[in-house]
């Protein structure tokens, strides 16, 4: 039925999603409504990456940048999150699905944590899909914080400078055991990556689509799975032996 082989399936997307705001806008409707129509996309996605064989999927879902919106907005966006989990959380546990969150986990609103936590612990024996739910998550201040403390560890004597590779700082980020992002996806046709995943995503494909996240469909999905399976990934090598051309 589908064209994809573990080959050219990635291991792990990460997706931007934007454009909730336009798609609304775009209706004459408000911000909120982009949102709401933004989560069933989201539902469409993680059902459709465990259909291909796809084994993380990550969701930018609020951005350590978002609290510069109006509170409302703010709220909202908090309010959908909590109600996905709590009405979602059952369904996502029978299909399989581990969810895990990384960003600050400081300063989140009273009952955020708790249910993320709970979604982190029901699903933890799970093995299909990983689920990974960036939420106020910012790259720079996840950088900053394994700085911090591969830092101390260093003050108080627990690490030498010299044993800190490129793997002990990937050991210390949000995303410490999850492998890089194979693939990341940007909404809306923005070609930007807004401070996500940046440390992670030093070999990954950029694809960007034109669609609005509320109309990234099943299809929108597997079209942009197709592309990247046709790029060459040579993570700084060359595709096949090449012969070096020696001046006379
Ligand atoms: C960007 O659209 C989208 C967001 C800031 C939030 C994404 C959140 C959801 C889809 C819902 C909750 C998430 C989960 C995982 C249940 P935008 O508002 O920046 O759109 P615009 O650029 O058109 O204004």
């Amino acid at each position: 039925m589908s064209k994809f082989t573990a080959a050219n399936v990635p291991e792990h997307v990460a997706i931007i999603m934007d454009g909730n705001g336009r798609w609304a806008n775009s209706r004459g409707l408000p911000r909120t409504m982009g949102h709401r129509k933004g989560v069933e996309a989201v539902r469409e996605a993680v059902r459709t990456a465990g259909e291909i064989g796809i084994r993380y999927l990550t969701l930018f879902a609020f951005s350590s940048e978002n609290w510069r919106r109006p509170e409302a907005e703010v709220s909202d966006l908090m309010g959908l999150l909590k109600a996905f989990i709590r009405r979602d959380l059952a369904e996502l546990h029978t299909q399989n699905v581990r969810v895990r969150v990384i960003g600050d986990r400081k300063n989140l609103r009273g009952d955020v944590l708790p249910l993320l936590l709970e979604a982190e612990d029901t699903t933890r024996g799970n093995t299909g899909v990983t689920l990974v739910i960036a939420f106020n998550y910012g790259s720079r201040d996840e950088m900053t914080r394994a700085m911090q403390s591969l830092a101390l560890d260093v003050a108080q004597g627990r690490l030498a400078p010299e044993q800190i590779t490129s793997e002990t700082i990937s050991s210390r980020m949000d995303t410490a055991g999850i492998p890089d992002p194979d693939l990341i996806l940007r909404t809306s046709g923005e070609e930007r990556l807004s401070n996500f995943l940046l440390w992670q995503a030093a070999y990954a494909e950029l694809i960007f689509v034109s669609e609005l996240w509320p109309d990234f469909t099943r299809e929108v999905f597997l079209a942009a799975l197709e592309k990247y399976g046709r790029r060459e990934r040579r993570f700084g090598g060359l595709s096949q032996p090449q012969t070096l051309a020696v001046g006379s």
